[in-house]
């Protein structure tokens, strides 16, 4: 592995995003260290670089792998990321996230390694009644997942006045989509999010479709989220990336496209894509889900010159497809976890 522009310590770089970003960083020319617990992650999907498995709650193992790699910065995907889990198990949210991440500044920062990019959700703002979400606009978690990542934002801020820690912060809206030359995609066990169960039931492989609340005061009365490919999420993180190798200051930027999609026509655009029709019930809302959540990107537009430009619902539902047809995903759940199987 010759590494030109530096190593790039990537947690959960076995997961979806993860290794989605990991393969963008080798493509610009960084060696990105994926380390993982392997809790969700897939070894398979590291494929750009080499893997550490670890865990954020062994800051030993953690300032072991600083040591060895010396990254010049880190991105920090890993996290517990279920709104409804989080509900149910709000002290695991707020633990396991929450210190995890303090861990991993405080390795970083015992290394000498100042340069972090952090994951953040839309989850941190909670619910604002059909308003498009801004970077201005104020955080009010109405979930522990988002709360989690929200108190992670404010140990940020701590951190760059205290140690002077560089970060950028992204605050995804919901990401989906698989990278479209078919290596790497998503594979969760189980699956909680809409476009891949959609897909799935598309495929057989589920009776159903369950939508989560009818009621909501939305046009058609189900939520409202705004999808965003994870190859244009992986591209903001490269953007944010030179951003801060060029000493620009620390920021947040959301990233979505500004277009809200209601589960309604999600679950249409993914009949009109594979043409297959499935059943569809009404459920009961899931605890902790905000009515909408559309973002307002104009900032990294205007200041990262980030676009999204695979964002289209029916390209992310098309991308997502193929790469649940391809068959890799049953593959890699059939040979499991352990490293040795790759
Ligand atoms: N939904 C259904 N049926 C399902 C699954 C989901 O109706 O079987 C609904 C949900 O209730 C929600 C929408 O589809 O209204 C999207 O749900 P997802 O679970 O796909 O995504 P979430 O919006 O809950 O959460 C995701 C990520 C979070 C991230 C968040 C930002 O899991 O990490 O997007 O909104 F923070």
């Amino acid at each position: 592995m010759t590494a030109t522009r530096g190593n790039v310590l990537v947690t959960g770089g076995a997961g979806y995003i993860g290794s989605h970003a990991c393969k963008a960083l080798a493509a610009a020319g960084f060696t990105p260290i994926a380390f993982d617990n392997l809790s969700t992650g897939w070894p398979q999907a590291v494929q750009f670089g080499p893997l550490e498995i670890g865990d954020l709650m062994d800051r030993a193992r953690l300032d072991t792998v600083f040591a060895t790699h010396q990254p010049i910065a880190v991105m920090h995907f890993a996290a517990l990321s279920l709104v409804g889990e989080s509900m149910e198990k709000p002290g695991k949210y707020w633990r396991e996230n929450v210190t995890g991440a303090l861990n991993l500044i405080e390795a970083a920062l015992a290394s000498g390694c100042k340069e972090f990019i952090f994951s953040s959700t839309c989850a941190t703002f909670g619910d604002h009644d059909g308003v498009t979400l801004t970077e201005d606009t104020a955080q009010y978690p109405i979930n522990a997942y988002g709360g989690s990542k929200k108190a992670i934002e404010e140990i940020l801020k701590d951190f760059a006045a205290s140690d002077g820690l560089n970060h950028v912060i992204f605050r995804y809206f919901n990401v989906a989509g698989a990278d479209p030359e078919g290596q790497i995609g998503e594979l969760h066990e189980p699956e909680t999010h809409l476009i891949p169960i959609v897909i799935d039931a598309a495929r057989g492989k589920r009776d159903s479709v369950a939508i989560y609340g009818d009621d909501y005061a939305t046009p058609d009365g189900t939520c409202i989220r705004d999808y965003v490919h994870v190859m244009d999420l992986v591209d903001a993180h490269l953007a944010g990336l030179e951003w801060r190798l060029a000493g620009w200051e620390n920021r947040a930027f959301n990233l979505g496209t500004g277009h809200g999609y209601s589960v309604r026509e999600v679950i249409d655009t993914v009949k009109r894509v594979t043409n297959v029709p499935f059943t569809v019930n009404n459920a009961a809302r899931r605890a902790g889900d905000a009515a909408f959540l559309v973002s307002g990107s104009e900032r990294a537009l205007n200041e990262l010159g980030w676009s999204p430009k695979r964002s289209a619902l029916e390209t992310i539902v098309r991308d997502a497809h193929r790469w649940h047809l391809s068959g890799i995903a049953e593959t890699w759940a059939a040979q499991g976890r352990a490293p040795a199987k790759r």
